[in-house]
């Protein structure tokens, strides 16, 4: 069954009398658990207002492009980025016209231009428009780009006309925009994914962690189930909900998670390694709650944790196996030393030094270092830039 739980669908609406069915078509989004913000271009605002849209999607509605105080909340590169996905509905024979030509001359025009996201439209126009050889010859350009043409219907139209051009209804959009989110590039495949911080036990109550929130190892094991795999996410204590139709193991300790992932070894084609995990324990977690003394300084012992992705990389079988680098200085060489020492297939680097990415932050931006190569992906959604991982992952794994 598809949905849209956590997705970030960015609804772009243009001018046409359809417009009024937008409204009812965020519903139907949210219905199956998106989460909705609204760019509507100059046109579209002579059918709707930009209230109705603001009240139903619970989100300011994006109408210009040159605005400071616009882009001082969520600017066009912002949106551009926080999109899962842009469903252009209704798409004006116009707007595909612009689109076409790369134009940037609107808020819509531009974030189309500047987003890494899937891209749909659901065309709305007289039917001579529709047939018209423009019409269809930019639509066969646009397929070319992978942009998704949703509909549109046959039927009558508001001109009088008959024939098609009515944009789809927004229940069957909503439906087909949650199925662009399934894929099938792992299908059959198991995925064993590790994700969040550890915490070391200090004392019963004390323990040593890091900033890992677990977003990045959770949008890899929710694009990994989109991709068709049976996932099992191995997760240290995060505030995130599992994505539905995984295997979830919540773990507390480095050791609980090397346990919990060499048992998942038995069945596993792909491991992710995601998880900040505590390179150091305390050699000895005080049974009792450590009083405080009348010294001014106290020293722990640490002793070594056990390696997991290492420890996997070793495993026979092996499973292709993939390792997080997260650096703050030379990022790419320290992870091509990683994916030596470890003897990994692939290292995922990011700079956890950069504000907005890495650490407990919804965007990431990572270098993806192979034995005789890498390939940089730039700041965007954690979302977004999993599925595009899994791709390139899927890609290695299916070669
Ligand atoms: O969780 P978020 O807030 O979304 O942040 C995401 C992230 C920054 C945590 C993630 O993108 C990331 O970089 N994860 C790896 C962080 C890390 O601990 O890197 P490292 O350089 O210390 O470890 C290298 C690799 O070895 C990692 O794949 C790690 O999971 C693995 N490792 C490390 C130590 C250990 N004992 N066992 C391991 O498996």
């Amino acid at each position: 069954m598809s949905s849209l739980t956590n997705k970030q669908i960015l609804l772009g609406v243009t001018g046409g009398i359809a417009a009024y069915k937008s409204a009812e078509l965020i519903r139907r989004l949210q219905d199956q658990g998106a989460n909705v913000r609204v760019i509507m271009t100059a046109a579209a605002q002579e059918f709707i207002t930009p209230l109705t849209l603001q009240a139903l999607s619970g989100n300011p509605v994006h109408t210009t492009l040159l605005d400071p105080e616009a882009e001082a909340g969520m600017g066009h590169i912002e949106l551009a980025r926080w999109a899962d996905l842009l469903l252009v509905a209704p798409a004006s024979a116009d707007f595909i016209a612009r689109l076409v030509t790369g134009k940037g001359d609107d808020l819509l025009t531009t974030v189309c231009l500047a987003t890494a996201a899937p891209i749909c439209l659901a065309p709305a126009m007289n039917q001579g428009m529709w047939h018209s050889p423009a019409t269809q010859d930019n639509l066969a350009r646009l397929s070319q780009r992978k942009i998704v043409c949703l509909g549109p219907a046959e039927g009558s139209q508001a001109c009088g006309d008959v024939g098609p051009g009515r944009m789809l209804e927004p229940t069957e959009l909503a439906d087909l925009t949650a199925r662009q989110f399934v894929r099938g590039e792992l299908s059959g495949k198991s995925v064993v994914i590790t994700a969040g911080p550890t915490r070391e036990a200090i004392d019963p109550v004390r323990y040593i962690s890091n900033h890992s929130s677990g977003k990045m190892g959770y949008a890899l094991a929710q694009a990994a189930i989109e991709a068709g795999a049976r996932v099992t996410l191995i997760s240290g204590p995060t505030n995130l909900a599992p994505p539905e139709r995984c295997h979830y193991i919540g773990v507390e300790s480095a050791q609980d998670m090397y346990d919990a992932s060499m048992q998942a070894l038995s069945d596993c084609d792909l491991f992710i390694a995601a998880a900040a995990v505590a390179d150091y324990r305390p050699a000895n977690a005080a049974e009792q709650k450590i009083k405080k003394t009348g010294q001014d300084t106290m020293t722990i012992e640490m002793v070594k944790n056990p390696d997991i992705v290492t420890a996997v990389a070793a495993h026979q079988p092996r499973p292709m196996t993939v390792g997080f680098a997260a650096e703050t200085q030379d990022v790419v060489s320290y992870a091509r030393g990683k994916l030596e020492r470890k003897n990994l297939d692939v290292v995922i680097a990011n700079d956890v030094s950069q504000a907005g990415i890495g650490f407990n932050s919804d965007d990431n931006a990572v270098t993806i270092v192979w034995p005789g190569s890498e390939e940089t992906l730039s700041q965007r959604s954690k979302s977004q830039l999993a599925r595009e991982l899994i791709e390139r992952l899927a890609e290695k794994l299916n070669a």
